[in-house]
């Protein structure tokens, strides 16, 4: 696998060079919840700092309408939090594509750094529109996607733009390919650890992984798909029929199935005021939830752990924002960082995992952290991603 860097480029002095980054970081009010996909852009923006050249940032916040101005969608605070965390001035203009960007693209000097309002604002980007893409082009030299989280979606800024500007990886990028490469050819055994809620979504994943991993660990609410599957009670717990029938198919399709479940769950009855116990998997009452993976499957499952030679989680074992539900989910964190330490090549993703991994403060234990949620399952499924194209070959 070859990887064009941005490293590896020479005479960056005073180019405009258009960086992709995924700013796309949870707000309230204009103030940032969680800083670790900005701090993690840090090495890229500091880099080509360093070059001397000119920063021209691109990303995107939300979902918004296209054509539609929302205040909430505005990426204005996230340019002002960069700003406080990088030495060079960050300057923020509320444009992509059009005059005012263009304008303050030629008063740059080399070391600066300009920020533009998200990319979702305007219906080229997830059109992945080529007259989109030529337009954004135009603003630069050099073009750098460090948006890994964002690159499986075939939008203008990570896809069609590569064609317009000579294409890099940024750092972050580049260290996201090397390490989740480590878990698509791991050193074996390879343990999965899959939570979560949406079967649907880490379908290519799990049937991937059917070939290769060594047992794929199954936590959350994705394990009610497969409990009920095998008709066992599940109460009222959170279930889809569509899930149902991904799960249904995944069993059906493979006898000496590599899937693990949980053998006790901790459920509750009375929400809000849940009085939470751990029952066997098959003794779900009818007015119970599942909520967590129960005391037994946490050592259960922390053998698999640290039996592996290679271990990668994705999602969380249960109701982890909730105290009397998180032992599960934070009990895969600690085990998680303690096997990394034991020399377990341990890769963690997703929004809800990194967030679990933070409660625990072992985020620094684990040998990769990755900003992709979709686009890591997207990345060790080993589906083509568009913003990967051309520069991961
Ligand atoms: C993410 O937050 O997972 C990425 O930025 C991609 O965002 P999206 O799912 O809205 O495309």
């Amino acid at each position: 696998m070859k990887i064009k860097s941005i490293k590896n480029l020479k005479n960056l002095a005073g180019k405009r060079v258009l960086l992709r980054s995924d700013f796309n970081v949870p707000l309230k009010n204009g103030e940032i919840l969680e800083d670790y996909k900005i701090m993690r852009n840090l090495p890229t923006i500091n880099f080509l700092l360093e070059q001397k050249c000119k920063i021209i940032v691109i990303a995107h916040l939300g979902n918004p309408k296209a054509g539609v101005f929302e205040e909430k969608f505005s990426l204005k605070p996230v340019a002002k939090y960069l700003d406080k965390k990088i030495k060079a001035k960050v300057r923020f203009v509320a444009d992509t594509h059009g005059f005012a960007a263009g304008t303050a693209v030629m008063q740059m000097k080399s070391k600066e750094i300009l920020f533009l309002e998200n990319l979702r604002f305007y219906e080229g980007e997830k059109k992945n529109s080529a007259e989109f893409a030529k337009k954004l082009a135009s603003l630069a030299d050099v073009y750098v996607n460090d948006a890994f989280g964002t690159s499986h979606r075939a939008d203008a800024s990570v896809s069609a733009i590569k064609k317009y500007l000579p294409s890099y990886a940024g750092l972050l990028l580049e260290n996201e390919v090397i390490h989740l490469e480590k878990i698509r050819k791991p050193k074996k055994p390879l343990v999965v650890i899959i939570g979560g809620a949406k079967l649907g979504t880490k379908i290519p994943l799990i049937k991937a992984f059917q070939k290769t991993a060594y047992r794929i660990l199954v936590g959350g609410a994705l394990a009610n798909n497969f409990f009920a599957v095998h008709n066992y009670n599940i109460g009222r717990s959170l279930v889809d029929d569509e899930s149902i029938k991904f799960a249904r198919k995944l069993v059906k399709n493979h006898k000496n199935s590599n899937i693990v479940l949980p053998i006790d769950v901790m459920v509750g009855s009375k929400k809000n005021f849940w009085d939470a116990h751990a029952v066997p998997a098959n003794k779900v009452g009818d007015k119970d939830y599942i909520l967590d993976i129960g005391p037994k499957t946490v050592e259960f499952y922390k053998k698999y752990i640290f039996g592996a030679a290679t271990v990668v989680w994705n999602g969380p074992m249960g109701m982890f924002e909730e105290k009397k539900f998180r032992h599960g989910t934070l009990s895969i964190a600690r085990s998680m960082s303690l096997a990394t330490d034991k020399k377990v090549f341990c890769v963690a993703g997703g929004g809800e995992t990194v967030e679990a991994l933070k409660m625990t403060k072992t985020t620094s234990h684990i040998n990769w952290l990755s900003t992709g949620g979709g686009a890591m399952l997207s990345y060790l499924a080993g589906e083509k991603m568009p913003g990967l194209s051309e520069i991961v070959y």
